[in-house]
């Protein structure tokens, strides 16, 4: 997919990507998003890591990972040590996909098309970050980086090499661990999340 088309020769900054980005009509998805959340962090980042979609405070915030999944995953990261203001995260979509439910806003998955559109756009940031280690956050990210090429569950902790120069490193998305009701199959989760995450720590500086 673009997420491989490797370096361009002048790949326009992430500011300059953002801002066109806010005018993206790629998929239908702006329609009903609040905005654009676009992805963040140092441009000299060598981690960049991809969750599946913005969420309902994110989508408000403007900004990745401010929500629930994103306090696991920081608290994750700094276990794993790992500083997550050294990353670039961002997210496969990048508007806020969701149902409307009396006034909560149901998270409903971006489907198969949703995702090669905006594959375009985490193309174009890769292109302009080439870092070393991508991480993979569960289906979604995994899709748009590698396509049909692997499976979460089963090449979790994997890293893969792609022809772009970096690794796709393979694992779950945080708000799988949100999702899970037993005590000690969340810990035992949390844990394998965190030790697959310290597999990037070489990387991040
Ligand atoms: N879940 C994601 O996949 N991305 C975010 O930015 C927040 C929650």
């Amino acid at each position: 997919g673009p997420a491989l088309s490797g370096e361009h020769a002048e790949a326009p900054s992430i500011a300059a990507l953002r801002k066109q980005a806010e005018g993206c009509e790629r998929c239908d998805l702006y329609k009903n998003a609040t905005q654009l959340v676009f992805g963040e962090g140092p441009g000299k980042a060598r981690v960049v890591l991809v969750g599946e979609q913005p969420g309902d405070r994110e989508d408000l915030a403007g900004r990745p990972f401010v929500g629930p999944a994103g306090r696991i995953l920081d608290e994750c990261l700094h276990e794993a040590g790992i500083d997550r203001s050294s990353c670039y995260l961002t997210n496969a979509v990048k508007h806020f996909k969701f149902e409307q439910r009396g006034k909560r806003r149901l998270h409903s998955r971006p489907n198969a098309g949703e995702v090669q559109r905006c594959s375009w756009w985490l193309g174009a940031e890769l292109d302009k970050l080439h870092p070393k280690v991508v991480v993979a956050l569960g289906a979604t990210a995994l899709s748009s980086l590698l396509g049909r090429r692997a499976r979460v569950m089963k090449n979790r902790g994997d890293l893969i090499p792609t022809p772009a120069g970096y690794s796709v490193l393979i694992t779950i998305h945080p708000s799988y661990l949100l999702r899970i009701q037993d005590k000690e199959d969340a810990a035992a989760e949390r844990g394998r999340f965190v030790r697959d995450l310290a597999k990037i720590a070489p990387h991040v500086d």
